[in-house]
């Protein structure tokens, strides 16, 4: 891969959060920039902070679960660059609720925007990659990826597929010179709680016999809340990635999430869903 200053790197969700802070980072050491999302004027904000001359940071209003979004934001990437280095597959957002009550219209919308449309971009650099013969694709799973737990199982689903996807990938593109990297946070403070808050009103309004249960859940995650780690952790993991000559298959952050990954793999599953368990 060449330098990071040299590098030209999509980044889909950078209007908040972990894509946000990916995108100061990058910036901050040169790279050129592709950033995504649908609030544009957030992006936009951020891209003119970023690069107020326009010429190497470029903001682009996509819904990342759009085709001819996905093509366009591509296209517009080698339009002004010539050429992509690599994809960060950072959009994506919770939801939480009972299996049983989940419409299931909510459900492939998860799967949708965390799973297929990281897929379909993979897809559409994937080209490009291969015919310069060197390439990275960092996708942001979560310790979600390793970790199921209960009123979470939808989007813990979602990291689930993408690290099958990921490990898959890897050995698929070894032969091409592209890398596959999966990066794995823990508690971040962004808005992803909100989002995951609006995604799943319409389930968490509804009262029913879950209702405790998810009051309690919602308790907990609030007090879960002084673990959460700002996400410029995160973004110096997706540095250390993309500038690795030999990058690791995946990187976990901060400290608890190590700690989460080793206690699940550690504990037989039984005893694991102990601390996960529903509660009142
Ligand atoms: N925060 C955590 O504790 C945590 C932990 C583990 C993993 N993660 C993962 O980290 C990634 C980033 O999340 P975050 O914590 O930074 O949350 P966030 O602040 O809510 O950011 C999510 C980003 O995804 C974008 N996005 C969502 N749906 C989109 C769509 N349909 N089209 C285009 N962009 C879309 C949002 O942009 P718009 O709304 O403007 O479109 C936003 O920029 C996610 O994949 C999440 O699963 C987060």
């Amino acid at each position: 891969m060449p330098p990071l200053r040299e590098q030209v790197i999509v980044v889909p969700g950078a209007s908040s959060g972990i894509g946000e802070a990916i995108a100061r980072r990058l910036a901050r050491e040169g790279a050129r920039l592709i950033l995504t999302a649908r609030r544009v004027d957030r992006l936009q904000a951020l891209a003119q902070s970023l690069d107020p001359s326009g010429n190497t940071v470029l903001a682009i209003a996509a819904d990342i679960t759009s085709e001819e979004d996905q093509e366009r934001l591509v296209q517009s990437a080698l339009q002004r660059f010539k050429h992509i280095d690599a994809l960060v597959n950072n959009a994506g957002y919770g939801q939480r609720g009972p299996l049983e009550i989940l419409p299931v219209t909510s459900l492939r919308q998860n799967f949708e925007v965390n799973v297929f449309s990281l897929i379909a971009l993979t897809q559409r650099v994937l080209p490009h990659f291969r015919k310069q013969g060197h390439g990275r694709i960092i996708n942001i799973s979560s310790v979600a990826g390793k970790i199921a737990r209960p009123l979470t199982s939808v989007y813990d689903s979602t990291k689930h597929a993408l690290e099958a996807l990921s490990d898959g990938l890897r050995g698929e593109l070894l032969p091409f010179g592209i890398d596959v990297v999966v990066i794995r946070p823990g508690y971040i403070a962004t808005e992803f709680a909100e989002a995951a808050q609006r995604a799943s009103e319409p389930v968490l309004d509804q009262p029913g016999p879950y209702t405790p249960y998810l009051a309690a859940y919602e308790r907990g995650y609030q007090r879960s809340h002084h673990f959460a780690r700002p996400p410029d952790v995160i973004a110096k993991l997706v540095q250390r990635a993309l500038t690795a000559r030999r990058p690791r298959t995946h990187y976990a952050g901060p400290l608890h999430a190590w700690l989460f990954l080793f206690l699940r793999w550690l504990l037989p599953a039984r005893v694991f869903d102990r601390f996960v368990r529903l509660k009142k």
